[in-house]
């Protein structure tokens, strides 16, 4: 007989953003005339780098020659890309990966989800609350969630958890952070580190936001603190910062020292090898192209400004947030504004609140976790003409609370 999967019955009945996207649609049939400001979802608007696109146009137009034509590719990337990232690795954190320990993904999302596949289920996981929903998801729908941890995040430790007070099997943790922007520091980073180390706990590293980092007092990579390549597997997208989201392409790195649970060296990197040459069959060929461009030192320069533009728009959120009284966080360091709500309005009563008054979307906080009750996001991913409007309409609405 054919049976579901029970764990998808423990679910909340809709993702987040589709759940925005669904209330924002009832508004806009209500509405049809309001333009709409969206802060919600981190979604980039920045147009790809010429360079980037002249790159994958030039692999497209190799597909229909009969000289260049290439069927499957390794499915665990291209070389050529490979040492890229291997060489940016090399040159910032002076960190030497071989390829073997690189594997090019679509996208950070996937791995995120997939890598629990390669444990035994029933493990003791931890995560941060609040933390981007697909972690969670990844936890009830690959059996984990029986034993959750939390960490838990709030203004009084800047979002920043403290260890947990028990052994865990596997940690995620997203600095900065999404939804709130916290950064940890290179102390508390070496915490969770030394942590993981004595504990044989097995880190997942989402650094998909390191790129927004600009104080040097944090670490962009956890393979900056020492020992990070025994205890974590980081995971990368250049969704944010090359405007890859709907290209798909990203990477991870299980280094061959990992000696997380009983797990001996090499081991963790030889399963996650098998799983994906049998599970997958490497991302598209020509968002790899584009990511080989989008590395090259002229691509990172086009991502800088990507990436100063986004939280050029950021900045203008958090003023406006402080300015109107609200006690915000994040905002430096990160694309994402993290707000109290006011008049203690739930997340969804502000989210609808924002909706009707000042026209812009954001993110409600308990999307992301139970302690996000109660705070909202918003997003510096939009265009900067789109944040302007926001921001005065913002400040408009915020009369009415008065
Ligand atoms: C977000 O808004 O949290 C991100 O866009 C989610 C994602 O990257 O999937």
């Amino acid at each position: 007989m054919l049976k579901t999967n029970q764990n998808y019955k423990l679910l909340n009945t809709s993702y987040l953003f589709p759940e925005i996207k669904r209330k924002v649609a009832l508004f806009s049939s209500e509405f049809p005339n309001i333009t709409l400001f969206n802060l919600g979802e981190g979604d980039t608007t920045q147009p790809l780098a010429s360079s980037v696109s002249k790159s994958m146009i030039k692999k497209i137009e190799d597909m229909s020659s009969d000289k260049a034509y290439m069927g499957y590719s390794d499915p665990l990337g291209l070389a050529t890309l490979k040492s890229q990232i291997a060489s940016n690795y090399n040159n910032s954190y002076a960190k030497n990966f071989d390829l073997s320990e690189i594997f090019i993904s679509d996208g950070a999302k996937t791995d995120l989800f997939n890598i629990q596949a390669i444990f035994q289920s029933g493990m003791k996981v931890a995560l941060q609350n609040p933390s981007y929903p697909a972690y969670i998801d990844s936890f009830v729908i690959n059996g984990n969630a029986n034993d959750l941890v939390y960490l838990v995040g709030n203004a009084e430790n800047k979002f920043v958890p403290s260890l947990p007070t028990q052994r865990v099997d596997l940690m995620y943790l997203c600095f900065p952070n999404n939804p709130t922007g916290a950064s940890a520091s290179y102390v508390q980073l070496k915490q969770f580190v030394d942590y993981a180390l004595k504990k044989r706990t097995l880190i997942i590293y989402d650094s998909v936001y390191s790129w927004f980092i600009e104080d040097p007092r944090y670490p962009r990579s956890i393979y900056e603190i020492p020992g990070a390549d025994e205890c974590a597997i980081e995971i990368q997208s250049l969704s944010k910062i090359a405007s890859f989201p709907s290209l798909r392409l990203g990477w991870t790195i299980i280094p061959q020292k990992l000696l997380a649970g009983s797990f001996k060296r090499r081991e963790i990197n030889n399963i996650w090898k098998r799983r994906q040459q049998t599970a997958f069959n490497g991302a598209s060929i020509v968002s790899q192209a584009g990511a080989i461009s989008a590395l090259s030192d002229k691509g990172l320069k086009e991502c800088d400004k990507n990436i100063k533009y986004y939280l050029k728009n950021t900045k203008l959120i958090k003023n406006c947030c402080e300015k109107i009284g609200l006690e915000c966080f994040g905002g430096t360091n990160s694309p994402y504004v993290w707000c109290k709500t006011p008049n203690k309005m739930t997340s969804w009563e502000f989210f609808d609140f924002l909706l009707k008054e000042a026209n812009t979307i954001c993110a409600p906080g308990v999307g992301f976790g139970s302690l996000g009750e109660g705070f909202f996001r918003l997003s510096g991913f939009a265009k900067n003409k789109e944040v302007l409007n926001a921001t005065q309409h913002i400040t408009k609405a915020f009369l009415l609370l008065k």
